[in-house]
């Protein structure tokens, strides 16, 4: 079925709303005010997941997508918005999540900080690769099929050239299956996980206000370098005192400044490897202060050892905090959370529970750690009432 719309607005995960025929409208890789002919590809209830056929009236905020894989590659959804639209989406997103999900009042205007560098920005990637079609990239948009990619216009061009070398790489020197490989820069080189020819799961550093942080490829480091220094500031503003909790801590991003900050501090972490980078960027940093847990936040919680925290700092994965986690942080009953998230639906849905047990929002802010997709960095403090 195909229809005429008027793209609204970018809801949160990307999708343009439009309404037709009674039914709301979901329509890929649109742009705000976009006059579209859409074919429906599925239906789900009221909702229509449409996809753009022909743009009769474009966007004044809609662009060319430069590389030759929009559309089809999964990686990028923002191409066809100018820069500044991008940003204005991202902010309108968080805003929407607080305001449905957490169910928030009077949410203000969130601050999207820009990203220095639209393109080539990315210096942490996984590459899909399929050893039957002889293919290496992203998987396809809604598919596990593999966007053969030559040339990535988001990677740093130390991981570009790296992609061309993998590229390159005869067919019989890849472990038979080996189907993806994570792939991380640094100062000085690239890190792959797992290792192969003669790509290593090399150790890596880089210097982020002033703190050393060593990492390779089997551990999670942020994407984009560049914003680090401001996301940190935001985070942790000029919160200190006696003790502070860092859970999901990978290798000590915000534990090494935390702890410069507060007496103690107490990190938890689940992957050993970012636990061992931890610890070691504690010792090289002569941090004696902070204490690295190698546990899952859920599970340390259940044991409890600690007590008279003033500042909590979170920082989960996409799927956000377990609720055994808010649960136990809510236990703790700290005067300060700040509360770092990649995904704006599950920190929405984690904020309303700690927003209905006393805490209120001092400030939000976000940052577009990911120029080119939909997706955003949002910083929340808050405070107990
Ligand atoms: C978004 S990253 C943040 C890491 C770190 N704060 C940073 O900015 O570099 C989330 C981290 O949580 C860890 N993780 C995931 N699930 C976890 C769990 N249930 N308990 C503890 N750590 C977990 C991952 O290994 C990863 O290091």
């Amino acid at each position: 079925m195909e229809l005429e719309v008027e793209v609204e607005r970018i809801l949160p995960g990307g999708l343009g709303l439009a309404h037709a025929e009674g039914k709301t409208v979901f329509v890929s890789l649109a742009a705000p005010g976009d006059r579209v002919r859409v074919k429906v590809e599925r239906e789900q209830g009221n909702v229509l997941f449409a996809s753009i056929q022909e743009i009769i009236t474009p966007s004044p905020v809609r662009i060319e997508p430069p590389c030759p894989y929009f559309g089809r590659c999964g990686g990028c959804d923002f191409q066809q918005l100018n820069y500044n639209a991008q940003l204005a989406a991202k902010s309108d997103m968080i805003r929407d999540c607080l305001h449905r999900i957490a169910r928030l009042e009077n949410v203000p205007d969130i601050v999207v900080t820009p990203s220095p560098n639209e393109w080539r920005y990315r210096m942490r990637a996984m590459w899909q690769i399929d050893q039957d079609e002889h293919t290496i990239g992203y998987y396809e948009r809604g598919s596990r099929r593999v966007c053969d990619v030559v040339d990535c216009a988001v990677l740093r061009p130390e991981l570009q050239a790296r992609l061309e070398e993998v590229r390159a790489t005869d067919w019989h020197e890849f472990p038979p299956d080996l189907k993806h490989l994570d792939v991380v820069a640094g100062e000085e080189s690239v890190s792959f996980a797992p290792a192969f020819a003669n790509f290593e799961t090399r150790e890596l550093s880089l210097s982020i206000r002033g703190e050393v942080y060593r990492y390779n490829a089997e551990a999670f480091f942020q994407i984009n370098p560049s914003l680090l220094g401001p996301l940190i500031e935001f985070a942790l503003g000029d919160a200190s005192g006696e003790s502070a909790l860092d859970l999901y801590s990978g290798v000590g991003l915000f534990t090494l400044p935390l702890s410069r900050q507060f007496q103690r501090v107490t990190a938890v972490e689940a992957n050993p490897v970012a636990v061992r980078f931890a610890r070691r960027n504690l010792q090289d940093a002569r941090l004696d202060n902070a204490r690295v847990i190698a546990a899952g936040v859920a599970d340390w919680f259940r044991s409890a050892p600690v007590r008279d925290v003033k500042f909590v700092l979170l920082d989960p994965p996409r799927a956000g905090a377990e609720s055994a986690v808010i649960k136990g942080i809510l236990n703790l009953h700290p005067p300060q959370i700040s509360y770092v998230s990649c995904d704006p639906a599950t920190l929405a849905r984690d904020l309303r529970k700690l927003v209905a047990s006393g805490y209120a929002i001092h400030s939000i802010r976000g940052f577009d750690l990911f120029p080119q997709t939909h997706h955003v960095e949002t910083v929340v403090r808050l405070q107990i009432l």
